[in-house]
Parts: structure tokens; sequence; C-alpha cells
């Protein structure tokens, strides 16, 4: 299977995922990253993780590269996209690409990149009998608490800790107090039972996990000491771990050579870590969903066909096979008639309304799994409403006969607003009254290029919703964030959803 990597708009192979050469994170470290546990296909504490990615691009002024409700929806299709279950995902956000100045550029977008693949964490030897760790001098920079991607300092101690036959290398600053680990969080248990860890000041990254296993160490009544530890205290601690998104808690029995109480594994290690493994993920979903109607909810196309040739037989102009009508059918028909029958286009417009009227209801099917879709999603509390180019009354009646009039807050079709998909007034309309407006927690869901450029004029989250992938091109100007293959896909989502796109 194809690795695919996110680079500035595009899934592209992994090997061809290039950034420019004078990317600044290529030039300076001009850049921020994240690293975040995928477990089970679903993204864990990603809330987290994205609350430090913007402290970290917040304190490096670095802009955001895409709409922050639309980054997770990215990370998530590249988790699917490489199929990775249990694994990472790599997110990094440079300053853009500019010739070479130690200025920031001016008006240059962020570049992102995001990337994901299968890790299988810490092995269970390494559980077992727990890793070692060497102290070495801590020689980064003054703002470790930054994710940047300007690692050096860390990478050099790395290294070091791997010649010395150990697995981590701990930092240590000029009063001898263990800061943490090059790429972890560093805890001890000390001889009076506490748990240790360095305080999150500005002078360690403040690791998720870390934040994480001190909630569970203070549910579990322990009591938590966020204080700088020495050397010496570690050395003669009871138990000592390591923390990261990839290895969890991860037990250290040595230090600099000595074993660390009996040298083998903790029990209150042990314990944190088959707790961490089994806090549950978050679960969120969006606020509202707005749909599209014609083949996003109900089978069409026969039907569209049927009464553009009845129109075109009308006038003596040739018909349309499927395919041309796919291509050409989008916009509402007070937008697209005037160029199709010139003068006559009101003409047409009737002619085309007493047609369509005329075998509408005959040929009205539901998607399938459409009606199971909207009831889910009613019960999970999603205001649900329709945007459609279709004339009002006619998007009404179908609704109605199909019984679904219910699960909608609005039916909104073409004339309804002051002007028709893809302007952002039918959507405004559609979420009228129900408290929310259009933006992050609201999806646009639909099955053509209309509905992309409806969602993101408005606001909202693009979603295509069909069974054809994307055609070279066809999305080019507003890409969805999201493909969904059918109602059942929407509903497996929705229900598993583990996006906390509220709390961002
Ligand atoms: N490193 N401290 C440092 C210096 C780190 O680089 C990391 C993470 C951590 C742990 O943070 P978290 O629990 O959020 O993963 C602490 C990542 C995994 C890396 O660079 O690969």
């Amino acid at each position: 299977m194809a690795r695919i990597t996110y680079v500035n708009g595009r899934y592209a192979l992994h090997d061809h995922a290039m950034v420019h050469v004078e990317d600044r994170g290529y030039q300076f470290a001009d850049a921020v990253y994240e690293v975040l546990p995928v477990a089970g296909g679903r993204i864990h504490h990603l809330d987290r993780h994205l609350a430090r990615l913007e402290r970290s691009l917040a304190a490096l002024t670095i802009a955001w590269p895409v709409r922050p409700p639309v980054l997770p929806l990215i990370l998530r299709r590249v988790v699917e996209l490489n199929r990775v279950r249990d694994g990472v995902l790599y997110l990094q956000i440079s300053r853009g690409v500019a010739p070479r100045n130690h200025l920031f550029p001016s008006d240059t977008p962020a570049s992102l990149v995001v990337s994901a693949w299968p890790h299988k964490g810490a092995s269970a030897e390494q559980v077992e009998k727990g890793v070692s760790v060497v102290t070495r001098p801590d020689q980064r920079w003054k703002r470790p608490d930054i994710k940047t991607v300007g690692l050096l300092p860390n990478l050099l101690a790395r290294q070091s800790a791997k010649e010395a036959g150990a697995y981590e290398a701990w930092l240590v600053d000029e009063s001898g107090c263990v800061t943490e680990g090059s790429a972890t969080n560093a805890f001890i248990i000390a001889r009076d039972g506490a748990l240790l860890t360095h305080p999150d000041d500005g002078r360690v990254l403040g690791g998720v996990t870390r934040s994480n296993v001190l909630e569970l160490a203070r549910r579990l009544g322990v009591e938590v000491g966020e204080r700088p530890f020495t050397v010496a205290e570690a050395l003669a601690a009871r138990e000592a771990f390591v923390s990261g998104t990839t290895i969890m808690v991860l037990p250290v029995t040595r230090i600099d050579g000595q074993p660390v109480g009996e040298g083998r594994p903790g029990p209150l290690t042990l314990h944190l870590r088959t707790l961490y493994q089994e806090a549950p993920p978050p679960v969120t979903k969006p606020r509202a969903i707005v749909f599209d109607w014609d083949n996003t909810l109900v089978d069409s196309w026969n039907c569209i066909q049927e009464s553009y040739n009845m129109t075109f037989r009308h006038f003596g102009m040739p018909e349309w096979d499927m395919t041309e009508t796919q291509a050409n059918v989008a916009a509402s028909l007070r937008d697209s008639f005037p160029q199709m029958f010139g003068e006559r286009w009101l003409e047409a417009k009737e002619v085309f309304s007493r047609s369509f009227e005329s075998i509408h209801l005959a040929h009205l099917r539901p998607l399938p799994g459409a009606t199971e879709m909207l009831r889910v999603l009613r019960d999970e509390g999603i205001h649900l409403s329709v945007v459609s180019n279709k004339r009002g009354g006619f998007l009404r009646k179908e609704a109605g006969v199909l019984g679904w009039t219910e699960y909608f807050g609005a039916l909104i079709g073409a004339n309804d607003a002051i002007a028709d998909k893809p302007a952002a007034a039918p959507v405004i309309l559609a979420l009228q009254g129900s408290g929310i407006e259009p933006g992050a927690g609201v999806w646009f869901a639909g099955d053509s290029p209309i509905d992309m450029h409806c969602a993101v004029n408005s606001g909202c989250v693009p979603v295509l919703m069909r069974s054809d992938p994307p055609r070279p091109g066809e999305f080019d100007a507003h890409p969805p964030v999201y493909h969904l293959e059918n109602c059942a896909s929407m509903v497996t989502l929705v229900r598993e959803l583990a996006v906390p796109i509220s709390t961002i």
C-alpha cells in the first residue's frame, strides 16, 4: 500500500512529498511540530496536542497554515489514507518558503506537512526489564517549552546515550537537577513515595503524556510534586520512569549504570502504565451538518437527466448523456439557464420545472442508508438541515414524501435565500434559529465541487460524500477535508470520532 503524506494542500505519495529548499524549517529550524498517538485507528489526546501546537505557534508568531478546525480533519485523513491503526502522526508547521533572510518574511503562508506511520511503542522487553538512562548536560536553548524542530542538542544527547548503551539521556541543568529526557519527560518516585517531575515552568517541554500521567496519579491519591529533583535524589529513588507519546510510561531501572530501587520496574510505574493504556480517548462530533440533497441524500441523476433532456427536446437541442449531465449540473436554474438558453431562459425554466414536476416523485429514491443515517445523527443531537439548488417547493415536497421533514431544522432550496449555493446565504438561512453559527463546528456534506465551494464560502468544514473518489483537478479550488464513501461511513465516523472540534 502506498504511503501518503500531506504537504501544503496535497495528499502526495510519500516518496514525492517535498518541501522547497528555501523552506524556513529546512534552513533555520524555523518550525514547530507535534507527534500524536494513534491507537485503534483513532487520534488520542488531540485537544492537548493542538493546544500545545497553538502555544508553540503563538510563541514564534507563526500563522496557522489552515483554519484551526480543518487541521484535525487533515490529520484524520492522513491516518485513514495510510491505514494506521496503532502508530503515530507527525505534523510540522514552518514559517513557510522565502528567500533566506534572518528577518521574518511578510505575507508568506506557513507550510504544513502531515505524515503517519505504524509504531509499536515500547517493546515487551523494555517494559518488563525497564530501560537505562545516562545523565548529560542540558545544552539546549532557554525555550525548550516551545516544540520546535531545532532539536540538535537533543539529538546529540540521545546519540551519546545510545553509544553509552542506554535508552535515553536525562538532561541536567547548572544546579544539578534533571530537567527532562532528550525526547521524554523524566519522573521519579522519591523515598517518601511522592511522584516528582520538573515543573512545566518553561525549562522543559510540557509533555502531553506528562500532564495525563500527573492527572492519573492525582486521581489515584498519589502525592505529586512538580519540583526539580537532583541526580542524587534520582539515584536514591524507589522508582523512576520516562513518559512520551510513543512509549507512554516506560520504567527506568538504571541511571548512569546504578540500579534504581531494586533494579526492577516499580509497582506504581507499572500501574500508571496500565491505567494510561486503558484511558479512553475523547469523542466529540460536529454540532450541525448541512446536507446537499441530490445524490448526497437522494438518488436523482436519472430524474435530473430526463428533465434536462425533456427541456432540450422542447428547444430542438442535443440531449445529454449521463456523463454530460453529471459534469454540467450543479448551479441553480437562475444561475445556469441564462447562459444555456439565452433570452429564452425563463421559458426553458418553465419547461424544465414542468418536466421535473411530472416525474420527480416517481423517480425519488433515498440513497442506501440515508434514512438510518439521518435518524442516528438526529439521535446524536446533531442539528441537521439541507441546502440544495433544487427549487425549495420541490425539495420540501420530496422530503415530505420520504417522511424526512422532521429530521431537518430547515430545507433551503434555490430562490429561498437572496443567493443560491455556492453563496453562503442559504447556509446562514439553514442554520437560522438553531443557535449555531456557520463555522468550525458545522460540516457541509455534499457530492460536488459547488458543495465544497459553498462550505468554504460559509466557513464550514467541506465533507465530500459519494462513492466516487475525487477526480484529478476536480476539487483543486476548494478541496474537501474529508471523503466519506456513503451514509454508513458518516454514521461510523460520527459515532467513533475522536476529534474534539468544539474544544479548539
Ligand atoms: N518528543 N520532552 C521532550 C524534549 C520531547 O521531545 C518530548 C516528545 C517529550 C514528551 O512529550 P509528549 O508526551 O507530548 O510526547 C518531552 C516527541 C515524541 C518526539 O520528538 O518524537
